[in-house]
């Protein structure tokens, strides 16, 4: 195959060989890069993680700021200790840095979430009512994550439009439509989870405002990828996630204007999130407390702010042309391979992020994928990516694959996968496999169980179920 050795580099003039593409290191280290991983023929490899869209492995520098800041760790907001000050001011520092990787304006809020869909409910509970009391209306497209789809249809103002075959094509959708009726707001994803493809923000927002609707941006696979600014691009807020940050600590966020959120639904109702509680009613802080009642995530958020820090410490272009040079070599090595399509939702989207989804034909995608990890040890998605409307659209009911990439994927991880694809392409798996409860496993899969999982207690072999039990797999998801 000649394909990795056509490529040129998307972001620099130099046209690149596949030696090239395979000696790209990871851009920052990130723990569990050399972790082994068995296959079914007994050998064991360095575990090939190229399912980052999904959960991105954690940055070292956080696991390290996590370890340092344990023993600082005591009760937030509510204690009076000196560690319950220490930990206070840990807390409103990350939610300081968190703020600003985003290009947080002075009066926008940053309000801790669990991750984005959690910060995507919690907006859905501050769009403002029409003047009937009727829902606030939400604009939204099908090419969206569930996580920025459902909040919308459950709130009951959602309007879900069909995305166009091009950009052109989808942004004169979404301003007719928002010339239609008195919209408070266009939800749209920043980068597809499924294509990694995007709708030009700077254009989204203009014909948005020109509407007079605010813009939420589901930034769960952009702002880990991308230097993201609400100032700069004028979106009005931006969820996202710490586990898809190389924080994977439980915290992500919600920043955005504070109107809103001072005013909407308090997210949960409970201790910290009250100036004043009698047994006839309650008085409410503004936010961010308002939607951050119990006892926040202090250990995540300090997380997610050492994330972020890692990532403003990057030289952006550099940054770019590492995520670039990775999606293109896949993009390039799978199409070459018979069979295999590359699915793109806008063909003419500018720079998507690094996140390349794939089927072969008349191959089940869960059996690809159990095959990559059972035969070559790599880490994919199968499935509809829980984006269900959009694979339907685009005819891929029965689902397909998904590699991603991030700050911590090298550029042989990269060629292993396209090596891998080829060989299943050209010679099939080499051992069997079947269907148990809705999932592609290897017919007495000999895989042992990581020592010091404390998973050994529980599971002799793979072939118990371990791997089944825990895949969650099929065109459901
Ligand atoms: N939202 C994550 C994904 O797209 C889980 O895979």
């Amino acid at each position: 195959m000649t394909a990795l050795a056509e490529l040129s580099c998307p972001t620099a003039d130099s046209a690149f060989s596949a030696g090239d593409v395979a000696a790209l290191p990871a851009v920052l280290p990130v723990v569990g890069s050399d972790t082994l991983v068995p296959l079914v023929d007994g050998r064991s490899v360095p575990y090939a993680n190229l399912d980052v869209a999904a959960s991105a492995p954690a940055l070292r520098s956080v696991a390290d700021r996590v370890t340092e800041v344990l023993p600082l760790y005591a009760s937030v907001h509510r204690g009076a200790g000196y560690l319950s000050q220490v930990s206070t001011a840990l807390y409103e520092a990350a939610r300081r840095t968190v703020g600003s990787f985003v290009g947080a304006r002075e009066d926008d809020v940053t309000v801790v979430t669990r991750n984005t869909t959690d910060s995507l409910n919690l907006l859905a509970g501050c769009v403002p009512a029409n003047p009937d009391g009727t829902p606030g209306r939400v604009l939204v497209l099908d090419v969206e994550h569930h996580a920025n789809l459902l909040p919308w249809q459950r709130s009951g103002g959602a309007t879900v439009l069909a995305g166009g075959v091009s950009v052109a094509e989808t942004l004169s959708g979404l301003r007719a439509e928002l010339a239609r009726f008195d919209y408070a707001l266009l939800a749209v994803t920043g980068a597809s989870n499924v294509t990694g493809e995007s709708l030009p923000v700077a254009d989204v927002v203009r014909i948005a405002h020109d509407a007079g609707a605010r813009v939420v941006l589901d930034g769960a696979q952009l702002v880990p990828h991308r230097g993201f600014s609400l100032a700069e691009t004028g979106v009005d807020y931006v969820a996202f996630s710490g586990h898809k940050t190389y924080a994977p600590f439980g915290a992500g966020a919600l920043v955005g204007r504070r109107d809103w959120l001072d005013a909407g639904t308090p997210y949960l109702a409970g201790g910290g999130a009250v100036r004043q509680v009698r047994v006839d009613g309650t008085d409410w802080q503004p936010a961010p407390a308002r939607h951050e009642a119990g006892s926040p995530n202090v250990v995540g958020a300090v997380a997610l702010a050492a994330a972020c820090d890692a990532l403003a410490g990057l030289d952006p272009a550099a940054l770019h042309a590492h995520e670039a040079t990775l999606r293109a070599a896949l993009v390039a090595g799978l199409s070459a391979l018979d069979g295999v399509q590359v699915v793109s939702v806008w063909p003419d989207a500018v720079d998507p992020v690094g996140v390349v989804t794939f089927s072969v034909t008349g191959h089940d995608p869960g059996l690809v994928a159990a095959y990559l990890s059972a035969e070559h040890g790599i880490g994919v998605r199968d499935g509809r990516f829980c984006a269900h409307p959009l694979l339907a659209r685009l005819g891929y009911d029965e689902g397909a694959i998904r590699a991603s990439v991030g700050v911590g994927t090298s550029g042989a991880e990269v060629v292993r996968l396209v090596d891998a694809v080829r060989a299943y392409v050209e010679e099939g798996p080499q051992v069997r496999y079947a269907v148990v409860d809705g999932c592609w496993t290897v017919v007495d899969d000999p895989r042992p169980v990581p020592a010091g999982s404390g998973l050994e207690g529980l599971f002799a072999t793979a072939a118990a179920g371990f791997l089944a039990d825990a895949a969650g797999c099929g065109p459901a998801d």
